[in-house]
């Protein structure tokens, strides 16, 4: 899907990035773990394409899409859910019945109400969080970024992330998931580490 090679990145002298190298894969399912400060959140915006690297090379797969969740997740604040996620989804695909369908199905999931009027700014954490979830996954894109996807989870909410990320990887896309805990029942395929800018497996 993608290939990471001696990807760096400083911030005025703070080398958080020092050469990273990886190589993603359809169907894996992994974990980067590190000390807050270690650069998790970087390393995923640039794989997003948020941020380019000061140097070294990231290299797509041309069939890729990407879906992330990366740091507080932005929504329309006085519009309600239903109404971020169409907007959302209108931005690359078209709103049918069945995208309607199956968002529907993904806030099923999560116990999160689609017809439910309230506005993104009165829902708690958990709720943007799982909203934030669903998101980077109902366009069925397939290269999936989760930055810290646990916080707020109450255990329910844990066993239905459980449940989307085996069927995401059944349907061999791949995702990464950063985080320094609230992550020990999730079955990772890979798990590595960032330490000193580096990434180690
Ligand atoms: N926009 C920015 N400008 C300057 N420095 C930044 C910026 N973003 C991140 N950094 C620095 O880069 C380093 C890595 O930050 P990053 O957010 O990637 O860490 P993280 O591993 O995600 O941490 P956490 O576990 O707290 O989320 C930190 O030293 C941080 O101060
Ligand atoms: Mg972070």
């Amino acid at each position: 899907m993608l290939q990471l090679k001696s990807v760096q990145k400083q911030f005025k002298g703070n080398e958080v990035l020092k050469g990273v190298d990886m190589q993603i894969l359809p169907g894996q399912l992994i974990h980067i773990k590190g000390r807050n400060g270690s650069g998790k959140s970087t390393l995923l915006k640039i794989i997003a394409k948020l941020w380019a690297p000061d140097s070294g090379e990231v290299i797509f797969n041309p069939n890729v899409v990407v879906g992330a969740l990366i740091e507080n997740p932005n929504f329309i604040e006085s519009e309600s859910l239903a109404y971020n996620l169409k907007f959302l989804y209108s931005l690359t695909k078209r709103y049918d019945d069945n995208a309607i369908n199956k968002i529907r199905t993904l806030c099923e999931l999560f116990h999160l109400k689609y017809d439910q009027k309230i506005a993104m700014k009165k829902y708690s954490l958990g709720m943007r969080q799982k909203a934030g979830i669903i998101q980077a996954v109902m366009e069925d894109q397939n290269l999936i970024l989760l930055d810290e996807p646990t916080r707020g989870l109450d255990e329910d909410s844990m066993d239905a992330f459980r449940q989307l990320l085996q069927k995401l990887i059944q349907n061999k896309k791949s995702v990464v998931i950063c985080a320094h805990d609230g992550v020990e029942e999730i079955p990772f395929t890979h798990i590595y580490e960032l330490k000193n800018g580096i990434l180690y497996e």
